[in-house]
């Protein structure tokens, strides 16, 4: 299989898991053993895709561009996977969390397989090609469910601790702006007290 093939594949194999998440009920184990698959299944297809197709597109001054947008779609649709993982599969919001996962994950795919692909397809021979098909295949054995597991995590505490920081600044924010409601609504009731005083 070349490596267009190869992710072609890759790609109709979460769409088939998103599928049976989509029909699967909220409650019991399969909700949970199908996204534990998912998030495998991508994690390990964005490593690989990394590792070894994308430093050609990178490469390429015409698809520069589409594959660093490419490379920060991986990165939100890591972060969604990992937030329907810490979220409770019978939560109503499971399911849109899934849904925006899915239309992201479709249109990266469509980019890959239609945009990229045309670009890339002129720039490797067939043998590069399936030889480039066999890497991705070797690089994704490499990266096992364990790793990529670990990966997810590591990648949403550094998120969680740019939200933390958020949210400080959020509290700071919000005193201060009361305080000033405060203030002002003093001053205003204060007015004719001052006056008064003043005279
Ligand atoms: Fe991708
Ligand atoms: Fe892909």
């Amino acid at each position: 299989m070349d490596i267009f093939e190869t992710i072609r594949t890759d790609h109709a194999l979460c769409r088939e898991i998103m599928e049976q998440m989509e029909e699967s009920s909220p409650r019991g184990k399969t909700r949970e053993r199908l996204l534990t698959k998912l998030a495998d299944e991508f994690t390990m297809h964005q490593e690989a895709e990394e590792a070894v197709f994308y430093p050609t597109v990178l490469d390429e001054k015409e698809t520069r561009d589409a594959a660093l947008e490419a490379i920060e779609e991986h990165h939100v649709l890591a972060m969604i996977l990992q937030d329907l993982e810490g979220t409770a599969t019978d939560d109503e919001r499971w399911l849109p969390k899934l849904v925006v996962f899915r239309e992201i994950f479709e249109h990266h795919a469509e980019e890959e397989e239609e945009e990229i692909f045309d670009e890339v397809q002129d720039l490797l021979t067939e043998d590069e090609a399936d030889d480039m098909g066999k890497e991705f295949a070797q690089a994704k054995e490499k990266e096992t469910p364990k790793k990529a597991a670990t990966k997810r995590g590591a990648a949403v505490e550094a998120d969680e601790e740019e939200e933390e920081e958020e949210e400080e600044e959020d509290i700071d924010e919000g005193p201060e702006e009361e305080e000033e409601y405060e203030e002002e609504d003093e001053d205003d009731d204060d007015l004719p007290d001052v006056e008064e005083e003043d005279e």
